[in-house]
């Protein structure tokens, strides 16, 4: 005599192939999350104690990012402008604006203002500016078309993968120096003036652990 009705082997069947499935869907899912911009930051632009717009200061005025940025050439870091860099033009533009006035006010009390901070690698990675601005990697390979954003956002997911697929063929990213500050320059063809530069600017593929962890 049959305990079980015949149809119950396809039913387990069918829920043991469900299972499964389900199980790779949760996984799938869990890996997209931590892909994702809501995990990375990448995209999201930050609220910020004034709405400073790099288009407008950059693809409007044409201001050059070393201006604010004043060292990213010499130092890890590119740092971040004091209030007095902004007053330079704002003491005479702009004065009434109420936008502005969180700059007045920092610059009147000389306590700085809290600009909330986008990118950051952990304390465990080391990273330097001046080797790669050296090197010939445009801020647009890391930052992504910033000249273009009202609000600053993180363009790139700062994955220790990003960082290595430069870091294994760097030949695909590097420019010539004079166009490092260059948002929008493209080589007609890459392949030929990577190879080139590569070997003018003598770069190393670097991948050792100990290059980027202590
Ligand atoms: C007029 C001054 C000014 C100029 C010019 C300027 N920036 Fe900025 N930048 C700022 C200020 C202020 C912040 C902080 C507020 C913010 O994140 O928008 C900032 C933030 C950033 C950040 C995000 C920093 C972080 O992690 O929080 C990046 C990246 C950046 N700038 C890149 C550039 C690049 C690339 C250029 C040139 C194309 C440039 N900036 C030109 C003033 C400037
Ligand atoms: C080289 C001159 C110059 C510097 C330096 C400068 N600004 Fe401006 N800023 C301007 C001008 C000009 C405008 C007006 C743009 C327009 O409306 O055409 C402006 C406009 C603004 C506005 C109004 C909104 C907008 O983007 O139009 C804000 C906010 C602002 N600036 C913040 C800042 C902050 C913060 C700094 C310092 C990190 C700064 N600016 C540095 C020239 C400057
Ligand atoms: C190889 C990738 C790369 C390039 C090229 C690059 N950056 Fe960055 N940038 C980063 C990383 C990574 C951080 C976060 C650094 C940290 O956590 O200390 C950062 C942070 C910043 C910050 C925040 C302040 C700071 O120093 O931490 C500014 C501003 C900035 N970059 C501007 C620039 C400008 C301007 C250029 C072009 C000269 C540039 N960056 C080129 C990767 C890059
Ligand atoms: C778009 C290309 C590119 C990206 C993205 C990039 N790098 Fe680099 N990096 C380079 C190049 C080119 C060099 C110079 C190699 C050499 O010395 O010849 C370099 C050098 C370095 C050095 C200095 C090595 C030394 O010997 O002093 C460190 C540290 C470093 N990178 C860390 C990072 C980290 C961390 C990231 C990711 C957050 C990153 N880089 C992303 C291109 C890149
Ligand atoms: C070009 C720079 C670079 C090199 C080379 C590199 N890493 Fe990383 N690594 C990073 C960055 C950046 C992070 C942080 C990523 C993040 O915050 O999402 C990281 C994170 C990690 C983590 C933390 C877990 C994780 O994935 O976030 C481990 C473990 C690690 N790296 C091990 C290694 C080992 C082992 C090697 C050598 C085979 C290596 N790394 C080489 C840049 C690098």
């Amino acid at each position: 005599m049959q305990i079980f009705p015949r149809s119950a082997n396809a039913i387990a069947r069918a829920s043991i192939v469900g299972g499964a499935a389900l199980v790779g869907f949760l996984g799938f899912l869990l890996y997209m999350l931590q892909q994702s911009p809501y995990v990375t930051q990448q995209g999201v632009a930050l609220e910020q104690p004034v709405p400073f717009s790099h288009q407008h200061h950059v693809s409007g005025l044409g201001i050059d990012c070393r201006y604010c940025h004043t060292s990213v050439e010499t130092s890890n870091f590119a740092g971040i402008p004091p209030v007095a860099t902004c007053m330079n033009c704002h003491k005479e533009i702009w004065t009434n604006a109420k936008m502005l006035e969180p700059i007045r006010e920092a610059y009147r009390s000389g306590v700085a203002i809290q600009w909330e901070r986008l990118h950051r690698t952990p304390d465990f990675v080391q990273f330097n500016h001046s080797i790669h601005v050296a090197k010939g990697i445009g801020c647009v390979s890391c930052h992504g078309r910033v000249d273009q954003m009202q609000l600053t956002y993180q363009a790139e997911p700062m994955s220790m993968g990003w960082c290595l697929q430069c870091h294994r063929s760097p030949e695909k990213f590097v420019r010539p120096r004079d166009k490092v500050y260059d948002m929008a320059w493209k080589a007609d063809d890459q392949q030929a003036l990577g190879a080139q530069l590569v070997k003018e600017y003598r770069i190393q593929s670097k991948t050792n652990c100990s290059v980027c962890h202590y």
